[in-house]
């Protein structure tokens, strides 16, 4: 259910910060009770902080989108022109490379909103098709990419800290 208007933009050198805090936090609210501590605390130092993410957001390749409801942040996303791994079709590839909704606002409008600005985004960028990765065992989010006309086209591996996990490859083409 779409409850309020969501509007979406895209970040600026000056959110490194917010994007370290957000990024941290809805990782962490997403996968940290199905992962050891000690995995989820090397992971999150090792992928968010304002450093990284002011480095991420001044890579040109890159582009960072922040959801928010009456200024209120609601959720995130991380484009990226890349190379793909073998699996993925296309020639201009681009990476949906993080793509998050706060916790209070899962269920009601953020990701659609997101995704509908990526799709959009990526063809502004000159792809032809979009890839992401994602944990075989994120069931709301692989029926949520599978609505979005996402297919599976491989597999890879995800490292939390020390554990080894099984990533769905999942693709589509850019309209
Ligand atoms: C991925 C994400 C942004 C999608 O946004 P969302 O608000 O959940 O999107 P929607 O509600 O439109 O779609 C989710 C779908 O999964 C379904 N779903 C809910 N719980 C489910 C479950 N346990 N198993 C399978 N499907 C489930 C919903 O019913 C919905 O489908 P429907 O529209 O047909 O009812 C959001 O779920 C999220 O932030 N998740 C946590 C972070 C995450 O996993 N990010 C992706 C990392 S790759």
């Amino acid at each position: 259910m779409i409850d309020a208007r969501i509007d979406i933009r895209i970040a600026t050198p000056d959110d490194a910060g917010l994007l370290a805090d957000l990024g941290s936090r809805t990782f962490g609210d997403a996968f940290g009770q199905q992962n050891a501590e000690s995995d989820m605390k090397a992971y999150l130092a090792s992928a968010f902080g304002e450093r990284i993410q002011a480095e991420e957001i001044a890579d040109e390749r890159s582009v960072f989108l922040v959801a928010e409801v009456a200024g209120e942040t609601t959720g995130y996303a991380r484009l990226r022109r890349s190379d793909a791994p073998p699996a993925i079709p296309g020639q201009r590839p681009i990476e949906i490379v993080r793509f998050y909704s706060e916790q209070a606002w899962i269920g009601r409008g953020v990701g659609p909103a997101l995704m509908a600005k990526c799709l959009e985004l990526a063809a502004s960028m000159g792809g032809d098709v979009v890839w992401l990765s994602t944990w075989d065992r994120n069931a709301r989010a692989l029926a949520f990419y599978e609505k979005w006309g996402f297919m599976r086209v491989g597999g890879q591996q995800f490292h939390v800290g020390d554990d080894v996990q099984s990533d769905h490859l999942l693709a589509r083409a850019v309209d």
